[in-house]
């Protein structure tokens, strides 16, 4: 029987890349080069992707023999995974490999804010000497705001707590049974106007597209800070500009955009923003994870089926 083809439209770790080659055929190709991605998927049985390859329903339509997409990693917002479901093509994510990875980046992210360190970086590095210029908030006993209290939220929580911290968390789908002690649940705009650091951990849906817009950047204290490590497209961003430049709130850290990468984005060039590209995933000890947990996923679908048990006449 020949080998299955599995199409790799990002890079994965090199033993995740070794399980395949061991028992299917392995195609490379950079999935944001459409042409060459659906040819490659023309005789694909399996397609694995990271963020940067969008399997929308034309993708699929190149894809007649495919069985299975994974998402080496845990958004599924680059997979259109309603007609995946109608093809009867398997979707599956690796939903607890980049949880601390997540959150460490985001614990990082508001340290950097409060304390203006990307900023004053730049600003050594080009000669200045402004030490009043960038005076900070000191953490403890400031409150967070965690919007989204799944996986990466409550990591982010426990990790805020250690900063002695106040945490609010708004989650509809969490109720105050499984919330934790010290930890407060409540309504978004209660959260958005309280809190000294808002950080948004939800996943990108219909519902969440564009969950934070004027109205709720117009709450937030004109001393607080937003965070953005879950999904681009969750807050405007032409809301953003608008609300940045008019100084509510005082800055913004941006891990991720409505288009990735961003270009020339005027966000980027405001000096109370911090912007990277992408990184919340990017240690080596969440790639891995994400590797070997949807490679062994994809493999267990490619699998053989067991040979019908035959009875003795
Ligand atoms: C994820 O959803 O897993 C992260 O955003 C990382 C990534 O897309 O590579």
């Amino acid at each position: 029987m020949p080998s299955p083809i599995v199409v790799l439209s990002d890079v994965l770790p090199g033993d995740a890349v070794a399980a395949l080659k061991a028992s299917c055929e392995v195609r490379h190709v950079d999935g944001r080069d459409r042409p060459a991605l659906f040819a490659a998927l023309s005789d694909a049985d399996a397609l694995i992707v990271r963020s940067g390859t969008r399997v929308d329903a034309e993708a699929l339509d190149r894809a007649p023999r495919l069985r299975i997409v994974g998402r080496a990693g845990v958004g599924l917002d680059n997979v259109d995974t309603v007609t995946a479901a109608e093809r009867g093509i398997a979707v599956v994510n690796a939903p607890d490999s980049n949880t601390v990875s997540v959150a460490e980046l985001t614990v990082g992210l508001i340290l950097a804010s409060v304390r203006h360190i990307a900023a004053a970086a730049r600003s050594l590095a080009a000669g200045e000497w402004r030490r009043a210029d960038f005076t900070g908030l000191e953490l403890a006993g400031r409150t967070a705001g965690i919007v989204g209290y799944g996986r990466v939220g409550r990591q982010v929580a426990r990790r805020l707590a250690a900063f002695d911290m106040r945490i609010l968390v708004h989650d509809p789908y969490t109720d105050t049974g499984t919330i934790g002690d010290g930890v407060r649940l409540t309504g978004l705009d209660e959260l958005l106007a309280t809190s000294d650091v808002v950080t948004l951990h939800l996943p990108k849906t219909p519902s969440t597209a564009g969950l934070v817009g004027a109205r709720e950047l117009s709450l937030m204290r004109s001393t607080a800070y937003l965070v953005n490590t879950a999904r681009g497209g969750i807050v405007d961003e032409t809301a953003l500009l608008e609300a940045l430049r008019a100084g509510r709130p005082a800055g913004a850290a941006l891990d991720v955009f409505a288009t990735e990468p961003p270009g020339a984005s005027p966000l980027l060039a405001l000096p109370n923003v911090l912007g990277i590209p992408h990184l919340g995933a990017g240690t080596p000890d969440a790639q891995l994870r994400a590797g070997q947990d949807v490679v062994r996923k994809v493999l267990e679908e490619l699998a053989p089926l067991p040979a019908p048990a035959t009875t003795a006449a």
